[in-house]
């Protein structure tokens, strides 16, 4: 692939509109338009609409989205509207999504499918808890996730490998696991759909990645990009993981 995605989930963070503005403009400082790495934030829903970026140098994606476009669901955001205010991207089944709010893979396809359908393009989180094999898992979650997503559809699909275990614990996957997650993953969707697509599909790696180690996981793991979380919120931090992995 020659394309590497940096992504920053901001999660619940910051507490005002005022510090997002700060944080996104720090960032944005910070960040040369390169080439080769698309680089996206993804913030609360509230403060999406003022940070479009109208350089183009970072591009935006909400955490979640609801699969219908209006209706009787309080309290939820609707693929179609993000899609309106700018933004290009949506996260899918983030862990803390499926934990706290009790996601299933049903709720998550129908997420996906819904995105698709309103051109924002979905970044699909899938990963296994502590106790539980990498494998069963992640082939569970993704074959139910893409079910009846079609081939001319799954060219706008991100996939971001998260081990639950690794997420704001500071305990980071060891890059040669990522990669056999990677690698899986690759398998899933060759069988599934065909090699091409496996090639073609972006996988990235998230869970505490750091500036000291986001590059290994491009360099020696050769995933397609990270999804950052904590690290994030800290512009200086975050423009450090884009610089060096565009090393
Ligand atoms: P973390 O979060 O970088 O803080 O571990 C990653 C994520 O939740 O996507």
């Amino acid at each position: 692939m020659n394309k590497l995605f940096i992504i920053a989930n901001w999660k619940m963070n910051p507490s005002a509109k005022k510090k997002a503005e700060v944080l996104f403009n720090n960032i944005k400082k910070k960040t040369k338009s390169l080439k080769n790495i698309e680089v996206i934030i993804c913030p609360p829903f509230i403060y999406l609409e003022q940070l479009v970026d109208s350089t183009k140098k970072i591009n935006l994606g909400a955490q979640d989205c609801h699969w219908e476009n209006t209706g009787a669901y309080t309290g939820e955001v609707s693929a179609k509207m993000l899609k309106g205010l700018g933004c290009e991207y949506v996260i899918i089944g983030h862990s803390e999504r499926r934990n706290y709010f009790k996601e299933t893979n049903e709720m998550i396809n129908k997420k996906l499918l819904g995105a698709f359908k309103n051109n924002l393009k979905p970044i699909l989180c899938v990963g296994e808890k502590q106790d539980q094999e990498m494998g069963d898992v992640v082939k569970n979650q993704l074959i139910r996730a893409l079910n009846k997503v079609g081939r001319t559809r799954i060219k706008d699909l991100i996939i971001a490998y998260e081990p639950v275990w690794a997420i704001g614990t500071g305990k980071s996957c060891k890059p040669n696991d990522a990669m056999q997650a990677s690698l899986f993953i690759k398998k899933i969707l060759t069988k599934n759909y065909s090699r091409r697509i496996a090639e073609n599909t972006p996988i990235l790696y998230g869970g505490s990645v750091k500036s000291d180690n986001a590059d290994l996981y491009i360099k020696q793991a050769e995933m397609d990009g990270v999804l950052v979380g904590g690290a994030s919120l800290d512009a200086d931090q975050f423009s450090k993981i884009i610089k060096n992995c565009s090393l």
